[in-house]
Protein backbone atom coordinates (compact mmCIF):
# COMPACT_ATOMS: atom_id res chain seq x y z
CA UNK A 1 0.00 0.00 0.00
CA UNK A 2 0.90 3.36 -0.68
CA UNK A 3 -0.22 4.91 2.39
CA UNK A 4 -0.83 2.97 5.60
CA UNK A 5 -2.90 5.15 7.48
CA UNK A 6 -6.17 3.71 9.28
CA UNK A 7 -7.43 3.02 12.39
CA UNK A 8 -5.06 2.87 15.18
CA UNK A 9 -7.15 2.30 18.20
CA UNK A 10 -11.16 1.52 18.41
CA UNK A 11 -13.41 1.78 21.45
CA UNK A 12 -17.33 1.29 22.11
CA UNK A 13 -19.76 2.86 25.00
CA UNK A 14 -23.38 2.76 25.03
CA UNK A 15 -25.93 3.63 27.39
CA UNK A 16 -26.76 1.32 30.58
CA UNK A 17 -30.11 0.26 29.58
CA UNK A 18 -32.15 -2.18 27.04
CA UNK A 19 -34.63 -3.74 25.81
CA UNK A 20 -35.44 -7.73 24.77
CA UNK A 21 -36.39 -8.00 21.91
CA UNK A 22 -38.97 -10.97 23.35
CA UNK A 23 -40.54 -8.49 25.43
CA UNK A 24 -40.78 -5.78 22.64
CA UNK A 25 -42.31 -8.81 20.56
CA UNK A 26 -44.42 -9.53 23.09
CA UNK A 27 -45.76 -6.19 24.21
CA UNK A 28 -46.40 -5.30 20.35
CA UNK A 29 -47.97 -8.62 19.86
CA UNK A 30 -45.43 -9.97 17.06
CA UNK A 31 -44.13 -13.15 16.68
CA UNK A 32 -41.09 -13.09 18.29
CA UNK A 33 -39.11 -15.30 15.56
CA UNK A 34 -39.57 -11.84 13.54
CA UNK A 35 -37.42 -10.11 15.66
CA UNK A 36 -35.15 -12.36 16.40
CA UNK A 37 -34.76 -14.32 12.93
CA UNK A 38 -36.35 -12.09 10.63
CA UNK A 39 -34.41 -9.27 11.28
CA UNK A 40 -31.42 -10.79 13.64
CA UNK A 41 -31.81 -8.57 16.54
CA UNK A 42 -31.62 -10.08 20.20
CA UNK A 43 -31.52 -6.71 21.94
CA UNK A 44 -31.34 -2.78 21.64
CA UNK A 45 -29.55 -0.06 23.94
CA UNK A 46 -31.90 2.28 24.95
CA UNK A 47 -30.68 5.91 26.56
CA UNK A 48 -32.30 7.39 29.18
CA UNK A 49 -32.34 11.18 28.98
CA UNK A 50 -28.57 12.04 30.51
CA UNK A 51 -27.04 9.75 28.23
CA UNK A 52 -26.74 11.89 24.81
CA UNK A 53 -24.66 11.93 21.97
CA UNK A 54 -22.18 14.15 23.61
CA UNK A 55 -21.49 11.79 26.65
CA UNK A 56 -21.49 8.65 24.53
CA UNK A 57 -19.00 9.83 21.74
CA UNK A 58 -16.83 11.30 24.69
CA UNK A 59 -16.88 7.82 27.29
CA UNK A 60 -15.82 5.95 24.26
CA UNK A 61 -13.26 8.30 22.69
CA UNK A 62 -11.70 7.99 26.35
CA UNK A 63 -11.60 4.35 26.18
CA UNK A 64 -10.04 4.99 22.87
CA UNK A 65 -6.93 7.12 24.16
CA UNK A 66 -6.48 5.53 27.42
CA UNK A 67 -7.20 1.83 26.40
CA UNK A 68 -4.31 2.10 23.42
CA UNK A 69 -2.27 4.49 25.21
CA UNK A 70 -2.36 7.70 23.26
CA UNK A 71 -1.70 10.82 24.90
CA UNK A 72 -4.72 13.38 24.20
CA UNK A 73 -1.91 15.83 22.98
CA UNK A 74 -1.29 13.69 19.83
CA UNK A 75 -4.85 14.41 18.34
CA UNK A 76 -4.34 17.27 15.74
CA UNK A 77 -8.06 16.78 14.14
CA UNK A 78 -11.91 15.74 16.14
CA UNK A 79 -14.87 14.56 13.86
CA UNK A 80 -17.82 13.19 15.64
CA UNK A 81 -20.18 11.95 12.78
CA UNK A 82 -23.95 12.09 13.71
CA UNK A 83 -26.96 11.96 12.55
CA UNK A 84 -28.32 13.12 16.01
CA UNK A 85 -26.67 15.91 17.14
CA UNK A 86 -27.57 18.24 19.70
CA UNK A 87 -27.63 21.34 18.90
CA UNK A 88 -28.19 22.94 15.41
CA UNK A 89 -24.96 24.95 15.23
CA UNK A 90 -23.00 24.12 17.76
CA UNK A 91 -20.93 20.51 17.08
CA UNK A 92 -21.08 17.59 19.75
CA UNK A 93 -17.26 17.42 18.23
CA UNK A 94 -16.37 20.70 20.28
CA UNK A 95 -17.82 19.64 24.05
CA UNK A 96 -16.25 16.34 23.89
CA UNK A 97 -12.98 18.36 22.30
CA UNK A 98 -13.50 19.93 26.43
CA UNK A 99 -14.51 17.06 28.12
CA UNK A 100 -11.16 15.34 26.81
CA UNK A 101 -8.91 18.15 27.68
CA UNK A 102 -7.68 18.42 23.88
CA UNK A 103 -4.96 20.85 22.72
CA UNK A 104 -6.79 24.24 21.14
CA UNK A 105 -4.57 23.51 18.16
CA UNK A 106 -6.98 21.09 17.11
CA UNK A 107 -9.35 21.11 13.70
CA UNK A 108 -12.45 19.91 15.26
CA UNK A 109 -16.07 19.77 13.26
CA UNK A 110 -18.85 17.26 13.19
CA UNK A 111 -20.04 15.65 10.07
CA UNK A 112 -23.48 14.63 8.53
CA UNK A 113 -25.14 12.29 6.51
CA UNK A 114 -27.06 9.63 8.20
CA UNK A 115 -25.07 6.57 9.04
CA UNK A 116 -22.25 7.88 6.82
CA UNK A 117 -20.80 10.91 8.64
CA UNK A 118 -18.16 8.58 10.28
CA UNK A 119 -17.20 7.26 7.49
CA UNK A 120 -16.63 10.14 5.81
CA UNK A 121 -14.81 11.59 8.54
CA UNK A 122 -12.45 8.40 8.82
CA UNK A 123 -12.00 8.76 4.65
CA UNK A 124 -11.08 12.69 4.97
CA UNK A 125 -8.37 11.70 8.01
CA UNK A 126 -6.84 10.09 5.64
CA UNK A 127 -6.52 11.66 3.35
CA UNK A 128 -5.28 14.67 6.22
CA UNK A 129 -2.87 12.38 7.18
CA UNK A 130 -1.68 11.62 2.98
CA UNK A 131 -1.26 15.30 2.49
CA UNK A 132 1.43 16.13 5.07
CA UNK A 133 -1.31 18.41 6.99
CA UNK A 134 -0.92 16.03 9.96
CA UNK A 135 2.71 16.46 10.73
CA UNK A 136 2.53 13.24 12.51
CA UNK A 137 -0.56 14.30 14.80
CA UNK A 138 -3.25 11.90 14.80
CA UNK A 139 -6.75 12.49 14.03
CA UNK A 140 -10.00 11.60 16.50
CA UNK A 141 -13.05 10.13 14.88
CA UNK A 142 -15.83 9.69 16.61
CA UNK A 143 -19.41 8.28 15.66
CA UNK A 144 -22.19 8.92 17.66
CA UNK A 145 -25.64 8.00 17.33
CA UNK A 146 -29.48 7.82 19.03
CA UNK A 147 -31.52 5.52 16.70
CA UNK A 148 -35.25 6.86 17.36
CA UNK A 149 -38.10 5.55 15.08
CA UNK A 150 -41.02 5.70 17.85
CA UNK A 151 -43.56 3.40 19.48
CA UNK A 152 -45.36 1.00 17.41
CA UNK A 153 -43.81 1.92 14.29
CA UNK A 154 -41.87 -0.77 12.08
CA UNK A 155 -38.66 0.93 12.60
CA UNK A 156 -39.24 0.47 16.48
CA UNK A 157 -37.29 -2.76 16.74
CA UNK A 158 -34.26 -1.32 15.03
CA UNK A 159 -33.50 1.52 17.44
CA UNK A 160 -30.35 1.45 19.36
CA UNK A 161 -27.58 3.74 20.70
CA UNK A 162 -23.99 4.05 21.32
CA UNK A 163 -20.77 5.72 20.21
CA UNK A 164 -17.85 3.60 18.61
CA UNK A 165 -14.32 5.97 18.73
CA UNK A 166 -11.27 5.41 16.40
CA UNK A 167 -7.84 7.05 16.55
CA UNK A 168 -6.54 7.37 12.92
CA UNK A 169 -2.73 7.34 12.20
CA UNK A 170 0.19 6.47 10.14
CA UNK A 171 1.26 2.93 10.60
CA UNK A 172 -2.00 1.66 12.50
CA UNK A 173 -1.94 -1.07 14.82
CA UNK A 174 -5.59 -2.32 14.01
CA UNK A 175 -6.34 -2.02 10.20
CA UNK A 176 -4.90 0.21 7.62
CA UNK A 177 -6.92 1.56 4.69
CA UNK A 178 -5.74 1.26 1.30
CA UNK A 179 -6.80 4.72 -0.62
CA UNK A 180 -6.52 3.22 -3.50
CA UNK A 181 -9.12 1.08 -3.39
CA UNK A 182 -12.03 3.40 -1.86
CA UNK A 183 -15.04 3.74 -3.78
CA UNK A 184 -18.09 6.28 -3.34
CA UNK A 185 -21.45 6.46 -4.28
CA UNK A 186 -24.34 9.83 -4.29
CA UNK A 187 -27.67 9.66 -4.85
CA UNK A 188 -30.77 11.98 -3.93
CA UNK A 189 -33.48 9.51 -2.43
CA UNK A 190 -36.32 9.82 0.37
CA UNK A 191 -35.66 6.15 2.12
CA UNK A 192 -34.97 7.76 5.43
CA UNK A 193 -34.80 11.55 7.25
CA UNK A 194 -35.22 13.49 10.37
CA UNK A 195 -36.72 16.70 9.74
CA UNK A 196 -35.70 19.69 11.79
CA UNK A 197 -39.24 20.00 13.24
CA UNK A 198 -39.00 15.83 14.93
CA UNK A 199 -36.96 13.67 17.33
CA UNK A 200 -38.47 10.81 15.15
CA UNK A 201 -36.48 9.47 11.87
CA UNK A 202 -39.16 9.32 8.67
CA UNK A 203 -38.36 5.86 7.07
CA UNK A 204 -39.43 4.09 3.53
CA UNK A 205 -38.29 0.78 5.49
CA UNK A 206 -38.71 -1.29 2.16
CA UNK A 207 -37.33 1.19 -0.22
CA UNK A 208 -34.51 2.07 2.15
CA UNK A 209 -32.81 -1.64 1.88
CA UNK A 210 -33.44 -1.20 -2.18
CA UNK A 211 -31.40 2.12 -1.97
CA UNK A 212 -28.61 0.72 0.39
CA UNK A 213 -28.24 -2.73 -1.96
CA UNK A 214 -27.99 0.24 -5.10
CA UNK A 215 -25.44 2.06 -3.39
CA UNK A 216 -23.40 -1.44 -2.29
CA UNK A 217 -23.45 -1.88 -6.13
CA UNK A 218 -21.76 1.65 -7.13
CA UNK A 219 -19.80 2.12 -4.36
CA UNK A 220 -18.01 -1.22 -4.56
CA UNK A 221 -17.82 -0.95 -8.32
CA UNK A 222 -16.30 2.64 -7.67
CA UNK A 223 -13.56 0.91 -5.70
CA UNK A 224 -12.58 -2.74 -7.42
CA UNK A 225 -14.67 -2.58 -11.11
CA UNK A 226 -15.92 -5.62 -12.39
CA UNK A 227 -14.28 -8.28 -10.21
CA UNK A 228 -15.47 -11.15 -9.42
CA UNK A 229 -13.38 -13.28 -7.08
CA UNK A 230 -12.62 -10.10 -4.83
CA UNK A 231 -14.76 -12.47 -1.94
CA UNK A 232 -12.33 -15.75 -2.58
CA UNK A 233 -9.44 -13.42 -1.35
CA UNK A 234 -10.87 -12.15 1.56
CA UNK A 235 -10.83 -12.51 5.21
CA UNK A 236 -14.35 -10.44 6.71
CA UNK A 237 -17.08 -8.35 5.38
CA UNK A 238 -17.81 -6.18 7.07
CA UNK A 239 -21.59 -4.22 6.70
CA UNK A 240 -22.99 -0.94 7.76
CA UNK A 241 -25.89 -3.14 9.57
CA UNK A 242 -29.34 -1.18 10.80
CA UNK A 243 -30.41 -4.35 11.68
CA UNK A 244 -28.60 -8.13 11.17
CA UNK A 245 -30.31 -9.47 8.54
CA UNK A 246 -29.44 -6.70 6.42
CA UNK A 247 -25.84 -7.95 6.82
CA UNK A 248 -26.84 -10.93 4.30
CA UNK A 249 -29.14 -9.31 2.02
CA UNK A 250 -26.04 -6.85 0.97
CA UNK A 251 -23.18 -10.02 1.27
CA UNK A 252 -26.15 -11.48 -1.23
CA UNK A 253 -26.02 -8.53 -3.36
CA UNK A 254 -22.04 -8.92 -3.58
CA UNK A 255 -21.95 -12.58 -4.79
CA UNK A 256 -24.67 -12.03 -7.04
CA UNK A 257 -22.23 -9.08 -8.15
CA UNK A 258 -19.70 -11.74 -8.48
CA UNK A 259 -21.35 -14.37 -10.21
CA UNK A 260 -23.07 -11.71 -12.79
CA UNK A 261 -27.09 -12.48 -11.66
CA UNK A 262 -29.56 -12.99 -8.92
CA UNK A 263 -29.25 -15.91 -6.28
CA UNK A 264 -32.61 -17.56 -5.04
CA UNK A 265 -33.41 -19.94 -2.31
CA UNK A 266 -34.75 -22.24 -5.35
CA UNK A 267 -31.56 -23.00 -6.33
CA UNK A 268 -30.35 -25.15 -3.76
CA UNK A 269 -26.56 -24.79 -5.17
CA UNK A 270 -26.24 -21.05 -5.25
CA UNK A 271 -27.98 -20.45 -2.25
CA UNK A 272 -25.71 -22.86 -0.16
CA UNK A 273 -22.77 -21.04 -1.83
CA UNK A 274 -24.27 -17.61 -0.45
CA UNK A 275 -25.15 -19.15 3.05
CA UNK A 276 -21.72 -21.11 3.37
CA UNK A 277 -19.66 -17.37 2.21
CA UNK A 278 -22.14 -15.77 4.62
CA UNK A 279 -21.28 -17.67 7.41
CA UNK A 280 -17.02 -17.71 6.48
CA UNK A 281 -16.98 -14.30 5.99
CA UNK A 282 -20.07 -11.87 7.32
CA UNK A 283 -21.98 -13.53 10.13
CA UNK A 284 -19.08 -14.14 13.12
CA UNK A 285 -19.23 -10.29 13.74
CA UNK A 286 -22.39 -9.47 13.97
CA UNK A 287 -22.96 -10.24 17.49
CA UNK A 288 -22.14 -6.79 18.70
CA UNK A 289 -24.91 -5.50 16.54
CA UNK A 290 -27.05 -8.23 17.38
CA UNK A 291 -26.67 -7.11 20.77
CA UNK A 292 -26.85 -3.38 20.97
CA UNK A 293 -29.36 -3.14 17.75
CA UNK A 294 -28.87 0.28 15.22
CA UNK A 295 -25.80 2.85 16.65
CA UNK A 296 -26.52 4.52 12.85
CA UNK A 297 -22.93 5.91 12.35
CA UNK A 298 -20.99 3.46 14.61
CA UNK A 299 -22.73 0.47 13.18
CA UNK A 300 -19.76 -0.48 10.60
CA UNK A 301 -16.63 0.11 13.31
CA UNK A 302 -19.05 -1.67 15.91
CA UNK A 303 -18.94 -5.11 13.28
CA UNK A 304 -15.38 -4.48 13.11
CA UNK A 305 -14.75 -4.55 16.86
CA UNK A 306 -16.54 -7.41 17.10
CA UNK A 307 -14.16 -9.14 14.29
CA UNK A 308 -11.22 -7.53 15.94
CA UNK A 309 -11.70 -9.22 19.84
CA UNK A 310 -12.48 -12.76 18.07
CA UNK A 311 -9.91 -12.85 15.08
CA UNK A 312 -7.24 -10.59 15.05
CA UNK A 313 -4.96 -13.41 15.31
CA UNK A 314 -6.50 -15.40 13.20
CA UNK A 315 -6.84 -12.91 10.15
CA UNK A 316 -3.73 -10.71 10.79
CA UNK A 317 -2.31 -9.21 7.88
CA UNK A 318 -5.15 -10.24 5.79
CA UNK A 319 -7.28 -7.85 4.03
CA UNK A 320 -11.24 -7.16 4.61
CA UNK A 321 -13.98 -5.29 3.03
CA UNK A 322 -15.43 -2.35 4.94
CA UNK A 323 -19.05 -1.21 3.15
CA UNK A 324 -20.28 2.08 4.75
CA UNK A 325 -24.51 3.76 3.80
CA UNK A 326 -25.70 6.14 5.09
CA UNK A 327 -29.78 7.00 3.75
CA UNK A 328 -30.26 10.22 1.50
CA UNK A 329 -27.79 8.49 0.43
CA UNK A 330 -24.02 8.20 0.59
CA UNK A 331 -21.73 5.69 1.05
CA UNK A 332 -18.06 3.98 0.36
CA UNK A 333 -16.80 0.89 -0.03
CA UNK A 334 -13.53 -0.21 0.72
CA UNK A 335 -9.87 -2.20 1.24
CA UNK A 336 -8.32 -2.67 4.64
CA UNK A 337 -5.91 -4.89 5.97
CA UNK A 338 -5.88 -5.88 9.62
CA UNK A 339 -2.64 -5.18 11.78
CA UNK A 340 0.04 -7.99 12.10
CA UNK A 341 -0.75 -7.61 16.15
CA UNK A 342 -3.80 -6.29 16.38
CA UNK A 343 -4.57 -9.37 18.71
CA UNK A 344 -2.71 -7.20 21.40
CA UNK A 345 -5.20 -4.63 22.09
CA UNK A 346 -8.38 -7.36 21.98
CA UNK A 347 -8.70 -6.39 26.17
CA UNK A 348 -8.84 -2.64 25.24
CA UNK A 349 -11.61 -3.01 22.73
CA UNK A 350 -13.74 -5.83 23.95
CA UNK A 351 -16.91 -4.03 25.66
CA UNK A 352 -18.19 -7.73 27.04
CA UNK A 353 -18.09 -6.09 30.86
CA UNK A 354 -20.19 -2.59 29.39
CA UNK A 355 -22.39 -5.19 28.00
CA UNK A 356 -22.64 -7.13 31.09
CA UNK A 357 -23.36 -4.56 33.40
CA UNK A 358 -26.17 -3.30 31.53
CA UNK A 359 -30.01 -2.92 33.06
CA UNK A 360 -33.12 -4.76 31.13
CA UNK A 361 -35.44 -2.45 31.20
CA UNK A 362 -38.90 -3.65 31.26
CA UNK A 363 -41.18 -1.98 28.28
CA UNK A 364 -43.26 0.24 30.87
CA UNK A 365 -39.45 1.37 32.21
CA UNK A 366 -38.25 2.07 28.18
CA UNK A 367 -41.98 3.87 27.01
CA UNK A 368 -41.66 5.78 30.24
CA UNK A 369 -37.96 6.76 29.12
CA UNK A 370 -38.38 7.52 25.48
CA UNK A 371 -41.38 9.85 26.70
CA UNK A 372 -38.80 11.53 29.13
CA UNK A 373 -36.27 12.08 26.51
CA UNK A 374 -38.53 14.02 24.64
CA UNK A 375 -38.27 16.59 27.08
CA UNK A 376 -34.77 16.39 28.04
CA UNK A 377 -33.52 19.26 25.47
CA UNK A 378 -35.24 22.13 27.98
CA UNK A 379 -35.11 20.03 31.02
CA UNK A 380 -34.15 22.68 34.00
CA UNK A 381 -32.24 20.14 35.81
CA UNK A 382 -31.85 15.73 35.75
CA UNK A 383 -31.04 13.57 38.21
CA UNK A 384 -29.09 10.93 36.58
CA UNK A 385 -29.32 8.86 40.07
CA UNK A 386 -33.21 8.89 39.02
CA UNK A 387 -32.05 6.44 35.88
CA UNK A 388 -29.97 4.08 38.15
CA UNK A 389 -26.92 6.25 36.89
CA UNK A 390 -23.71 6.83 38.42
CA UNK A 391 -20.26 6.79 38.29
CA UNK A 392 -20.04 8.47 34.64
CA UNK A 393 -20.77 11.73 32.63
CA UNK A 394 -23.97 12.68 32.10
CA UNK A 395 -26.09 15.21 30.52
CA UNK A 396 -27.70 17.08 33.72
CA UNK A 397 -30.34 20.09 31.91
CA UNK A 398 -30.07 22.92 29.72
CA UNK A 399 -29.57 26.30 31.99
CA UNK A 400 -30.09 29.60 29.66
CA UNK A 401 -30.06 27.43 27.04
CA UNK A 402 -26.62 26.12 27.51
CA UNK A 403 -26.27 22.30 27.99
CA UNK A 404 -25.06 21.17 31.03
CA UNK A 405 -22.52 18.06 31.68
CA UNK A 406 -21.37 16.61 35.33
CA UNK A 407 -19.56 13.63 36.12
CA UNK A 408 -21.19 11.76 38.86
P1 LIG B 1 -41.45 -4.76 8.37
O1 LIG B 1 -42.31 -4.44 7.20
O2 LIG B 1 -42.09 -4.59 9.71
O3 LIG B 1 -40.91 -6.23 8.33
O4 LIG B 1 -40.17 -3.82 8.29
P2 LIG B 1 -41.02 -7.33 7.17
O5 LIG B 1 -42.44 -7.74 7.03
O6 LIG B 1 -40.27 -6.89 5.95
O7 LIG B 1 -40.24 -8.52 7.89
C1 LIG B 1 -38.86 -8.41 8.10
C2 LIG B 1 -38.25 -9.79 7.87
O8 LIG B 1 -38.74 -10.67 8.89
C3 LIG B 1 -38.64 -10.43 6.56
O9 LIG B 1 -37.52 -11.16 6.12
C4 LIG B 1 -39.76 -11.40 6.95
O10 LIG B 1 -39.91 -12.48 6.07
C5 LIG B 1 -39.25 -11.86 8.30
P3 LIG B 1 -36.88 -10.90 4.65
O11 LIG B 1 -37.96 -11.11 3.67
O12 LIG B 1 -36.44 -9.44 4.65
O13 LIG B 1 -35.75 -11.86 4.55
N1 LIG B 1 -40.28 -12.37 9.20
C6 LIG B 1 -40.12 -13.44 9.99
N2 LIG B 1 -39.07 -14.29 10.13
C7 LIG B 1 -39.20 -15.31 11.04
N3 LIG B 1 -40.32 -15.50 11.78
C8 LIG B 1 -41.38 -14.68 11.67
C9 LIG B 1 -41.31 -13.59 10.74
N4 LIG B 1 -42.14 -12.60 10.37
C10 LIG B 1 -41.50 -11.86 9.44
N5 LIG B 1 -42.48 -14.88 12.40
C11 LIG B 1 -37.99 -2.90 8.13
C12 LIG B 1 -38.82 -4.18 8.34
C13 LIG B 1 -36.53 -3.24 8.19
C14 LIG B 1 -38.33 -2.32 6.75
C15 LIG B 1 -38.38 -1.89 9.26
O14 LIG B 1 -37.96 -2.38 10.50
C16 LIG B 1 -37.81 -0.50 9.05
O15 LIG B 1 -38.43 0.33 8.40
N6 LIG B 1 -36.61 -0.23 9.64
C17 LIG B 1 -35.96 1.08 9.51
C18 LIG B 1 -35.30 1.29 8.16
C19 LIG B 1 -34.07 0.40 7.96
O16 LIG B 1 -33.51 -0.13 8.90
N7 LIG B 1 -33.62 0.30 6.69
C20 LIG B 1 -32.41 -0.44 6.38
C21 LIG B 1 -31.70 0.07 5.12
S1 LIG B 1 -31.44 1.85 5.19
C22 LIG B 1 -30.09 2.04 6.28
O17 LIG B 1 -29.43 1.10 6.60
C23 LIG B 1 -29.85 3.41 6.83
C24 LIG B 1 -30.29 3.61 8.27
O18 LIG B 1 -29.38 2.96 9.15
C25 LIG B 1 -30.39 5.10 8.59
C26 LIG B 1 -29.22 5.98 8.29
O19 LIG B 1 -28.53 5.89 7.30
O20 LIG B 1 -29.09 6.93 9.07
C27 LIG B 1 -31.66 3.03 8.53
Amino acid sequence: MSNPAGIDALAFAGPAGFVEMTDLASARGVDPGKYLKGLGQRRMAIASPCEDTVTMAADAAARALHGFDIDPAEIGTLIVGTETGVDHSKPVAVYVHELLGLDQRCRTFETKHACYGAMAGLTASIDWIGSGRARGRKALVIASDIARYGLNTAGEPTQGAGAVAMVVSENPRLLSIDPTRIGDYTRQVMDFWRPLYSKYAFADGHYSIQCYLDALTGARQDAVGERSDLLAELGACLYHVPFVKMAFKAHQRQLEMERGGPLSKDHNESWRLLTDSYQRLAAPWLGLNAEIGNIYTGSLFLALIDLLRQAAESLADREVSLFSYGSGCGATFCIGRIGEDAARWREALDPADQLAARRRLSIDEYETLITATEQADTADQLDPSSYGLNGGLYYVGTRDHCRQYSRS
